[in-house]
């Protein structure tokens, strides 16, 4: 591009991204993603990567048993994730949102809020009437994503070492499933 030129030259580049569940057998694919996220944004989380990178292959497996794995990409390389939990024993209509990041160079072009427009949908999908998520009270960040989609404070919240989580939730009733390819243009 010229840009000493006096006509502006107008530059529109366009870009996609897919969001897809992982399969059963990608758990080693979760793992190189959760190492990612911890490494980038540990403050954002409860795990250290050190702990995590420690992990056996059978936890990995479990993860993938425990939660269903949504992730972001774009071309062939994995640009976020996301998951979703079963319902926890006390709350049967509740399901739990969990592990969310995006890779830095693709934030604010909303991939997290197609992540949890899955997760939410998929939730729906799984007969549950609400999804929960734990955030951590100094992530302004995450908390503005969150209200911005439509989770709302609990008013719980809980330490966890000396930070402190609160809870927020949203209601998923009446959400339709939502796969495919999410143009973003800039
Ligand atoms: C938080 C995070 C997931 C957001 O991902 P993202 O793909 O950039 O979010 P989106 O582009 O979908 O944003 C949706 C809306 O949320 C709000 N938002 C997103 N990032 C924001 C930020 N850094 N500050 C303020 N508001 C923000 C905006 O309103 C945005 O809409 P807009 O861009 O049209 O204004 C990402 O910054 C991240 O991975 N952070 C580190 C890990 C983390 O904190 N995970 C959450 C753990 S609970």
């Amino acid at each position: 591009m010229n840009r000493t030129s006096e006509s502006a030259t107008v530059v529109v580049v366009t870009h996609s991204f897919e969001i897809r569940t992982l399969e059963h057998g990608e758990w080693a694919l979760l793992r190189q993603l959760r190492l990612r996220a911890l490494r980038e944004a540990p403050e954002a989380f409860g795990p250290s990567v050190r702990r995590e990178r420690l992990r056996t292959a059978s936890y990995w497996h479990e993860q993938m048993n425990l939660c269903r794995w949504f992730v972001a990409e774009a071309g062939r390389g994995q640009i976020g994730f996301a998951a979703g939990s079963a319902p926890l024993a006390d709350h049967v209509d509740e399901r739990h949102l969990l592990s969310l990041w995006v890779s830095p160079d693709w934030r604010r072009r909303g991939v997290a809020r197609q992540l949890i427009e899955a997760v939410a949908s998929w939730a729906a999908a799984d007969s549950a009437r609400s999804l929960s998520l734990w955030v951590f009270e100094q992530n302004k960040a995450a908390i503005n994503v969150y209200e911005r989609l439509g989770f709302t404070g609990t008013g719980h919240s809980k330490p966890f070492d000396s930070r402190q989580e609160m809870r927020m939730i949203m209601s998923v009733l009446g959400r339709r499933p939502e796969t495919g390819t999410h143009p973003a243009e800039f």
